[in-house]
């Protein structure tokens, strides 16, 4: 097979970047994070963002991108990526061009797989963060609260908060009340734990109320970017218990350096089994993990909108069960 690589994700398609990718170009990269072709979060053939003077313009490139697409001459596209990508490449499929996609993204929010690689890593940094705040949290007699990302999924929040073996775990699925996560701080004050760890997702809402948008990409077909909810429930729980409150956003730190060892055998299963899909001409598809064993997944089930955690899942009922207060 020869294969090429497109640069800087959808751009590069639009603007006919590309190179040749041989053995050495990727020899050794296993143990790096991010891409070596670069990436893109605002370019969306199908709303592609153009600057005229000040204004913005979004344009429908869709057309240049399957034509650029057809000249390379190539038998199939693999996209890699997460909801966004995956969305543009079910559409891209419908407009002719041949796909098979791979899920990746730290925010484990795909349909039609149990888990996208990126995720294990982020989880990962995010418990290694709360492992650190317990040191403040304890001597300090603190309330620690650690941000998380996960979009609008609490995936990441759940699993680290779990690991971390934080008090309160906050997640966009189950909105929260600040006078719950309070009186737990109180009640674990009461026992004598004179600290609480809080683990919230960047998306968590009270009930009844919003999220915190950190800011707002316009080029981007998704603009907003959460954050900052840390700090808005830190100035609460310390009014309402009158103990010290901290907050700590662990941010991009979860995207970034050397993939666990889990996530670097994950990405190596399906990035062969999505070679074998394109020896097999089996387009249209994404492979995804089921269980033990890993599935074709139509891109049409994985572009019907993102995988939050269903409110029911186990691993909440077990949290639940060791005295994990969810704010509700
Ligand atoms: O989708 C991955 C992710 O890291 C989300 O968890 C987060 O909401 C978003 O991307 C942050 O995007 P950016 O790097 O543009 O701030």
């Amino acid at each position: 097979m020869e294969v090429i690589g497109i640069e800087d994700g959808y751009h590069g398609v639009i603007h006919n970047r590309y190179r040749k990718l041989e053995f050495d170009d990727v020899s050794g990269i296993l143990t790096l994070g991010g891409t070596i072709l670069g990436t893109s979060k605002t370019a969306n053939p199908y709303r592609y963002a153009v600057k005229k003077g000040k204004k913005l313009e979004f344009k429908d490139m869709s057309a240049t991108a399957v034509e650029n697409i057809n000249k390379l001459d190539i038998d199939c596209l693999v996209c890699i990526g997460g909801d966004g990508t995956l969305n543009i490449a079910h559409h891209l499929f419908k407009d002719g061009i041949l796909i098979v996609g791979v899920p990746k993204t730290i925010d484990n929010d795909l349909r039609g797989t149990d888990i996208t690689f990126g995720f294990d890593s982020a989880v990962y940094i995010a418990t290694w963060g709360i492992d650190r705040i317990h040191s403040t949290a304890q001597s300090h007699h603190r309330v620690m609260i650690v941000e998380v990302m996960g979009h609008n999924a609490g995936w990441i929040a759940l699993h680290s908060g779990i690991a971390g073996g934080g008090d309160i775990i906050l997640m966009p699925e189950i909105p929260y009340d600040a006078e719950i996560i309070s009186e737990k701080v109180r009640e674990r004050s009461r026992k004598g734990k004179r600290f609480s760890i809080v683990v919230v997702a960047e998306g968590a809402k009270p009930k009844g109320g919003d999220i915190v948008i950190q800011r707002i990409v316009k080029e981007s077909s998704d603009p907003i970017r959460l954050g900052g909810i840390g700090f808005v429930l830190g100035e609460q729980i310390e009014k309402m218990t009158g103990i010290e409150t901290r907050t700590v956003v662990m941010g991009h730190l979860q995207r970034g350096g050397t993939p666990t060892p889990f996530d670097r055998v994950l990405a190596t299963r399906l990035g062969s089994k999505a070679v074998d899909m394109v020896a097999s001409k089996k387009c249209g598809y994404m492979v995804g993990v089921k269980g033990d064993s890993l599935a074709e997944v139509p891109l049409e089930e994985v572009a019907k909108g993102p995988r939050t955690v269903p409110l029911g899942h186990p691993l909440i009922e077990d949290a639940r069960g060791l005295g994990t207060c969810f704010g509700d």
